[in-house]
């Protein structure tokens, strides 16, 4: 069959299974269950389905496009009603190299320009992306792919894990803790009366996503009893100067204030969350996105490692 057999039409709701078994052979190293399809993508409110679009070709779903043009501003982030996200993009692997890619980026992309959107990025979209931009290693060919379409890589996000098997704070770090506290840094789970003051740390400190990360994990601690150390606070005499944050095996986001950093209070925050991790039962802890600067300041002192390597890429419209 060829090009012309494809459809390109947007996402419809008995698409879901079929979408969810393409991506996991496209993109083998990220798999989505059906239901992290329909919390992260489907009940995302910025999601529509025009933005989603799906190549069929004789009844099956060989390829899906995902486009996000932001609807509803993101709570303390600067605005982006000039740009556009694509969070995914995959072809089922006998079908690749045929032409459905360009199809489904010209689907999204017209899309995204009839949004108003000037700008695209792959894939910086806060909160839903699934990775940072694309896996330099194992989507390679998406990487060409891409550059052929006009994109540009902007930089090169990394993904880092450390084993907590055989783990435990060095004693320099303990140290450290016993010496900002004498200096009246104290570091500690959160608790209720601090929620008011960590939101506006976070406000002022990180625009971004991070007030929402505070808001929701507050959430889990006070309404469904997730422990209070999956968020803890660095406070200086009552104003709180870092946080640091888990979700399971995933760390982070961690962040101190400007005016407070070269203490060792991100270092002391850092290990504090590990250790919290590490009692919670896990026996390893990662993130997605960090760049090489803060992996040589921080990361690498605790043993984190490179697993994935991205492009995040950019194109004007
Ligand atoms: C990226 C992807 C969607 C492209 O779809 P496609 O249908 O193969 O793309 P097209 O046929 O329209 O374009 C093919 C062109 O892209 C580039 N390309 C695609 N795959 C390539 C590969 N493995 N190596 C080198 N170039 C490649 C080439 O320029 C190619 O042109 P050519 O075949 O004439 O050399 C598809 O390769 C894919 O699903 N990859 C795995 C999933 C993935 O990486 N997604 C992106 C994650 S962010």
């Amino acid at each position: 069959m060829s090009n012309a057999d494809v459809v390109i039409r947007p996402f419809e709701p008995a698409d879901l299974p079929g979408v969810a078994a393409l991506l996991g052979d496209a993109m083998p190293a990220d798999p989505i269950s059906e239901s992290r399809f329909t919390r992260q993508v489907l009940l995302d409110p910025n999601f529509k389905t025009q933005g989603a679009p799906v190549a069929v070709r004789g009844g099956t779903i060989v390829g899906f496009g995902l486009a996000i043009a932001r609807q509803q501003p993101l709570e303390n982030a600067p605005p982006d009603a000039d740009r556009g996200y694509i969070t995914l993009l995959a072809v089922a692997p006998a079908k690749q190299r045929q032409g459905i890619g360009a199809q489904l980026l010209a689907f999204a992309e017209s899309y995204l320009t009839a949004q108003a959107r000037t700008t695209v990025m792959v894939s910086s979209y806060a909160p839903g992306y699934f990775i940072p931009g694309v896996d330099v290693n194992a989507y390679a060919g998406a990487l060409q792919f891409l550059k052929k379409h006009g994109y540009a890589e902007v930089y090169r996000p990394l993904a880092m894990e450390t084993s907590l098997w055989n783990w435990s704070i060095p004693a320099w770090v303990r140290e450290r803790r016993e010496q900002l506290a004498a200096e009246g840094t104290i570091i500690a789970p959160c608790t209720p009366a601090t929620t008011l003051p960590l939101l506006e740390f976070a406000r002022a400190e990180f625009p971004g996503d991070w007030v929402r990360v505070v808001r929701e994990a507050m959430t889990r601690i006070v309404a469904h009893g997730d422990s209070p150390t999956r968020l803890l606070v660095a406070s200086d005499r009552g104003s709180v100067v870092g946080f640091s944050h888990f979700d399971n095996e995933r760390f982070g986001p961690i962040g101190v204030a400007s005016s407070q950093r070269g203490r060792g209070v991100g270092q002391v925050l850092m290990f504090a969350t590990l250790q919290a991790q590490r009692e919670a039962g896990f026996r390893t802890a990662w993130f997605l996105w960090s760049d090489d600067k803060t992996a040589a300041r921080i990361y690498d002192g605790a043993g984190f490692e490179e697993t994935r390597r991205f492009a995040l890429m950019k194109k004007t419209l």
